[in-house]
C-alpha cells in the first residue's frame, strides 16, 4: 500500500499565518517496497476544500510534473492576499506508473502588510520607576457580535510577553509570545483561529502582560529597555456569515488593572498573590469602573512579521522521584525531579489564606543537602505563591521559567507530599525526529543528556544554558551543536527563524556578533570572533545539508558574503586574528583544559582564527556552487587558497607537526583539510600522540571538541574515537554521567570527585556545546549521514563502524522523506545489520566486510537481491547503491 502523507508548508502541517509568499510544499510517499520512487507530481491549490475536491476555480497547477522532487516545491500560483487560507493536494506517480493523490492539507497568510495593522500598541499608565518591576496588567476590552459569525482570527502580538483569554478561555497554548527578537528590527506576531471562543452577542477580550525579553532582566544586564513597560498589540477579524467584516483592535476604549501577578520577570520569577485575583473580568458586564484607562503608545517602527517556525509549549510533565526535608524549625521541603529540567512547576496546595510559599529552583545540591543556587549568579529564580485560602489551590507561573532539578518550598502550610509538585517541561514546539541507542547504558545516557540539554536550551533560540542570568543565543554554541541537533529534532523551522535574527544582528561592516539577538549596547557592533561568528555560514550551511533546504543559503546569502567579506578586510594576508594586526580576540578554544587561565584554552587564537576563516570561505564555495554561482565560487576558491596558505605558512612546519601542538591546534588542522596530504598521517598521529600524553584523555573546548572524534575516526584511528568516547575519568564526556548528570554540563569539571565544584561563577550543568559529540555517535556508530550531494538525506549513507566492545546500536531518523534506520548487533564477529530507507529516496549502503563471499542479505548472496542498484568492493567494505525499502544484511567480519 502506497500512501502520499505528512503533507507540509514551510516545515508545518497546517501552518495558520505564515508570511512567506511563495512557501514550498512538501509530502511522503509511504510505503515499504523496494525501490519505491516518485516519478512525477502535481499540486493543486484552491481557494477553498470544496474547489479542490471538484476541480473548479483552481489557483495553482502545477500539471504533472516529472520530477522525483517531493519536498520543498514553491507554491507558484498568483499571489495570495493576507488572511487568504488555501487548500491543496498532490497527486504522485510512482514508478510503476500509478497514480495516488493525497488528503487535502491547507495553509492561511498572515498580515503582509503593516496597514492591515488596525490596532494601535496599548498598556499601562507608568507604574514604579524606569527600572523597576510592577505588576503584570490586566488588560480587557468587551464587544458584541450583532451577527451570525462565520470565521474569527485574532492577530496579536507584544513587546514584552502577552497572553489572550476570550470569555474565560486561554487562547491557543503558546507560552513566551510573541519570541524573542532584536525588537528594534523586528516583533513577531502570532494568528489564533478563534471562531469557537466567541459567542453571539457580548464577548470579552483580555489579555495578560509580562516584561519578557524585551523589558525584563536578560543577562547580567538588569532590565532592558526596548520599551519601559509591556505594550500590546492585537486584532479580531470577524468574518460574519453575510460575508462583512469587523476587525475588533487594541485602542483607547480597553481598560487596565493590576490583578495577582505582582511581579513576572524571565531571570528572577513571579510573584503570585491569589488573593488579588480578579474574579469575573473575563465575564461580560464585570465591573470595571474603577480600571484604568489604557496608555495608547506611538507606532512601532520595527517590522511586524509572521512566526514561520515553532513556538514554545509546554511538552511534558514531571513527577518528582524524592522528597526530602531540612531544618526543623521553618522546614524546607526539597524535590527532586530527577531530571535536569526547563520550565517551571506546578505547585499543589491547601492551607490558610496569606501564607506565602517561596519556591527556589536549583540545578544540584550542597553536600548538606541544601539547594545550590551560587551557579544561577543573579537570577533569582525564585517564585512566591500567595494562598488565597480555603481549599485545594493549584498554581502555575506564565512569565518566566527556571533550569532545575530541584524544588525548595519554604512556607508550605503542613507536610506535602510528593503531589504538591509537578515539573512542567517547556521548551520550542520541534518535532522529536531521532532515536540513538546502544550497548552501552552509559553512552545511551549520555545520547539522553544531550537530549534534555537540547530541549532546556531551544527556547525559541538557542541559548547557552537555561539557569542562570545569561540564557543568550552565543553564536559559537548553537554552531558547534546544529548538526546534533538537526538529528534529536526537526530544527529547520527553529533555526530559520535564528538566522533571520543573526542576519538582523549584523553590522553594516558585516561582522556578526557572539551573541543574537543582539543586545543593545553590547553585542552589537562587535565582531563575536572565530568559531562564534562563523555561525553565519555553518548554520545556513548545516540546514541545507540536513534538510535540503537551498532558500535557506539563498536567503542568506548576501549577507553571508559580507560577512567573507569582514574577514577578508580585517585578516592580516589571510590571518585572522592576527596579533599585531587586529589584535587577537574572540573567545578561543573556550573552557578547554590546555590553556592557563581555564577559559580560553591554549590554542592561538591566530590559529583558530585563521582555520576557521578558511572554513568558512571552503562553505562559502559549496555555497556559491549550489546557487549556480560560479564566478563567485572561483573566487572564493581563490580565497580559500589564499588562506589555507598563509595558514601553512604560518602554523605547519616542514615535519607536519603544528605550532602550539594543542589537540585543537591538530583537530582544526585536520577536520578543515588544512594540510598538504603528505602531512596529513603525521599530524594525525600526532594528535594520537598527544591524546595518550594525556593518559588517552581530550583537553579540548567548544571549538576543538566537535570535531575531535570525526578527525580521529576518518585518519584511521577509529580505536582512539571510541576510547575518548567511552573514557569514564576526568576528563570524558562520560565522567558526569557517571557523577549523575542527566544534562550535558558547560565545563568538563563542573564537579569533580577531587575539588567539588567549579566557580559557581560560571558552572551551568546544562550547556549543549559538549554534546556535540552526538552528531559523531549517530554517523559513527549508529551508520546514518548525509550525502553531501544530494542533501536532506535524498540520498542517505549508511555506514556504521562497530567499534569499542559494542555489541549492538540503532539509530532512526525521521527525515522529510519519512523514517531511515540503522540497526546493527555484533555477535561472534557476525554483523547482522537491519536497514530501512524510505521511499523515493536512495542510500550508499557501506557494510563493514572484506569479502562479498561473506555478505548476505535476507540470507541471499547480494547478486541475487532486488533493489540493488550498484556495488563495488574496496580493501574495507562492501558498497552498495539501493533503492527503499528494508534489508538485513549480515556479514562475516575480518577484524584485525
Ligand atoms: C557562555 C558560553 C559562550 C561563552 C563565550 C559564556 O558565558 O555561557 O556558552 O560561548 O561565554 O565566551
Amino acid at each position: 500500500m502506497t500512501t502520499i502523507s505528512q503533507l507540509t508548508c514551510e516545515y508545518r502541517i497546517n501552518p495558520l499565518g505564515i508570511d512567506v509568499l511563495q512557501p514550498r510544499l512538501s509530502w511522503q510517499m509511504q510505503c515499504n517496497r523496494r525501490g519505491a520512487y516518485q516519478k512525477s507530481y502535481q499540486v493543486l491549490v484552491a481557494p477553498t476544500q470544496h474547489d479542490l475536491q471538484a476541480g473548479t476555480n483552481i489557483l495553482w497547477d502545477s500539471g504533472q510534473t516529472a520530477s522525483d522532487q517531493s519536498i520543498h516545491i514553491p507554491y507558484a500560483g498568483p499571489a495570495l492576499k493576507s488572511g487568504q487560507r488555501v487548500y491543496w493536494k498532490v497527486r504522485v506517480w510512482d514508478e510503476r506508473d500509478h497514480a495516488m493523490e493525497s488528503d487535502p492539507a491547507w495553509w492561511e497568510m498572515g498580515l503582509l502588510e503593516a496597514k492591515d495593522w488596525k490596532g494601535r500598541w496599548i498598556g499601562a499608565p507608568f507604574w514604579g520607576g524606569p527600572r523597576t518591576s510592577s505588576p503584570a496588567p490586566y488588560l480587557r476590552r468587551e464587544f458584541s457580535l450583532q451577527k451570525p459569525l462565520m470565521i474569527a482570527r485574532l492577530y496579536a502580538t507584544a513587546l514584552g510577553l502577552y497572553e489572550c483569554y476570550l470569555n474565560g478561555f486561554r487562547v491557543g497554548d503558546d507560552l513566551l509570545t510573541p519570541g524573542w527578537t532584536d525588537y528594534t528590527k523586528r516583533i513577531q506576531y502570532q494568528v489564533y483561529d478563534v471562531t469557537t471562543l466567541l459567542l453571539p452577542g457580548a464577548n470579552v477580550f483580555g489579555a495578560i502582560l509580562g516584561d519578557g525579553w524585551a523589558v525584563g532582566n536578560i543577562a547580567w544586564f538588569g532590565r532592558q529597555n526596548y520599551a519601559d513597560r509591556p505594550q500590546f498589540l492585537a486584532q479580531i477579524v470577524l468574518t460574519y456569515s453575510d460575508g462583512s467584516r469587523e476587525t475588533i483592535a487594541t485602542d483607547e476604549q480597553w481598560k487596565v488593572s493590576q490583578g495577582p501577578i505582582l511581579e513576572a520577570d524571565l531571570l528572577m520569577g513571579e510573584s503570585y498573590d491569589a488573593r488579588r485575583e480578579l474574579s469575573g473580568w473575563l465575564t461580560p458586564g464585570y465591573p470595571d469602573s474603577k480600571w484604568w484607562s489604557v496608555e495608547v503608545f506611538p507606532v512601532q517602527n520595527v517590522v511586524i512579521a509572521a512566526t514561520n517556525g515553532p513556538v514554545v509549549k509546554r511538552q511534558e510533565e514531571i513527577k518528582p522521584v524524592a522528597i526530602h526535608k531540612i531544618s526543623a524549625l521553618q522546614p524546607r521541603w526539597i524535590f527532586d525531579l530527577g531530571q535536569n529540567m526547563v520550565g517551571w512547576i506546578r505547585l499543589t496546595v491547601c492551607g490558610k489564606k496569606e501564607t506565602t510559599v517561596t519556591i527556589r529552583h536549583a540545578e544540584v545540591l550542597n553536600p548538606d543537602g541544601t539547594v545550590n543556587t551560587a551557579n544561577l549568579r543573579t537570577a533569582r529564580s525564585t517564585d512566591y505563591y500567595t494562598l488565597r485560602g480555603g481549599g485545594l489551590e493549584t498554581w502555575e507561573p506564565r512569565f518566566t521559567f527556571h533550569g532545575f532539578r530541584y524544588v525548595e518550598l519554604q512556607g508550605y502550610p503542613g507536610e506535602p507530599t510528593i503531589d504538591a509538585v509537578t515539573g512542567i517541561v517547556i521548551h520550542s514546539d520541534m518535532q522529536p525526529t531521532g532515536k540513538f541507542s546502544c550497548s552501552d547504558p552509559l553512552i545511551n545516557q549520555l545520547q539522553h543528556n544531550i537530549l534534555w540539554s537540547q530541549k532546556g536550551n531551544f527556547i525559541d533560540i538557542p541559548t547557552d544554558c537555561p539557569q542562570r542570568d545569561e540564557r543568550l543565543g552565543w553564536t559559537g554554541d548553537a554552531q558547534v551543536f546544529a548538526r546534533t541537533a538537526a538529528f534529536n529534532f526537526q530544527v529547520a523551522g527553529f533555526f530559520s527563524k535564528w538566522l533571520r535574527d543573526l542576519e538582523d544582528a549584523q553590522s553594516a561592516d558585516g561582522a556578526i556578533p557572539n551573541v543574537v539577538p543582539g543586545l543593545l549596547d553590547w553585542s552589537i557592533g562587535i565582531d563575536g570572533g572565530p568559531g562564534w561568528a562563523d555561525a553565519v555560514v555553518i548554520c545556513p550551511w548545516i540546514i541545507y545539508q540536513w534538510y535540503g533546504d537551498v532558500r535557506i543559503v539563498e536567503d542568506h546569502y548576501a549577507s553571508m558574503r559580507r560577512f567573507i567579506h569582514f574577514l577578508d578586510e580585517t585578516s592580516h594576508e589571510g590571518l585572522r586574528c592576527y596579533a599585531d594586526f587586529t589584535g587577537e580576540h574572540g573567545h578561543g578554544d573556550w573552557l578547554a583544559l590546555d590553556g592557563s587561565d581555564g577559559r580560553e584554552g591554549g590554542t592561538s587564537k591566530e590559529l583558530i582564527g585563521t582555520a576557521f576563516f578558511a572554513y568558512s570561505v571552503q562553505l562559502m564555495i559549496k555555497i556559491a556552487e549550489v546557487l549556480g554561482k560560479k564566478e563567485d565560487a572561483r573566487s572564493y576558491a581563490r580565497l580559500a587558497g589564499k588562506v589555507c596558505a598563509a595558514f601553512q605558512k604560518r602554523f605547519v612546519r616542514l615535519d607536519g607537526t603544528i605550532e602550539g601542538g594543542t589537540q585543537t591546534a591538530y583537530v582544526l588542522t585536520l577536520a578543515f583539510d588544512l594540510l598538504p596530504s603528505n602531512l596529513r598521517a603525521r599530524a594525525a598521529a600526532e594528535l594520537v600522540q598527544k591524546i595518550r600524553e594525556q593518559g588517552d584523555h581530550l583537553s579540548t573546548g567548544f571549538i576543538g571538541t566537535p570535531y575531535l572524534n570525526w578527525v580521529l575516526s576518518k585518519a584511521g584511528y577509529l580505536d582512539m574515537a571510541y576510547r575518548l568516547l567511552k573514557q569514564t575519568t576526568y576528563p570524558s564526556w562520560l565522567y558526569p554521567v557517571l557523577q549523575g548528570a542527566t544534562t550535558i554540563w558547560e565545563r568538563w569539571d563542573g564537579w569533580t570527585q577531587e575539588k567539588g565544584f567549579q566557580d559557581p561563577k560560571m558552572n551551568s550543568f546544562n550547556h549543549y556545546a559538549f554534546g556535540a559529540i552526538g552528531a559523531w555517535m549517530v554517523k559513527v556508530i549508529g551508520g546514518i549521514d548525509v550525502d553531501p550531494d544530494r542533501p536532506g538525506y535524498k540520498q542517505v549513507i549508511l555506514h556504521p563502524q562497530p567499534g569499542g566492545g559494542l555489541s549492538f546500536a540503532a539509530a532512526e531518523l525521521q527525515s522529510l522523506y519519512g523514517m531511515i534506520r540503522s540497526a546493527w548487533m555484533l555477535e561472534n564477529n557476525r554483523f547482522e545489520w537491519q536497514v530501512i530507507i524510505p521511499a523515493n529516496t536512495t542510500a550508499i549502503v557501506i557494510l563493514p566486510a572484506r569479502d562479498l563471499s561473506l555478505v548476505k542479505e535476507s540470507g541471499k548472496p547480494l547478486q541475487e537481491v532486488d533493489g540493488i542498484l550498484f556495488l563495488e568492493v574496496d580493501d574495507q567494505s562492501v558498497v552498495l547503491r539501493v533503492g527503499s525499502g528494508e534489508y538485513h544484511f549480515s556479514s562475516l567480519l575480518k577484524l584485525n
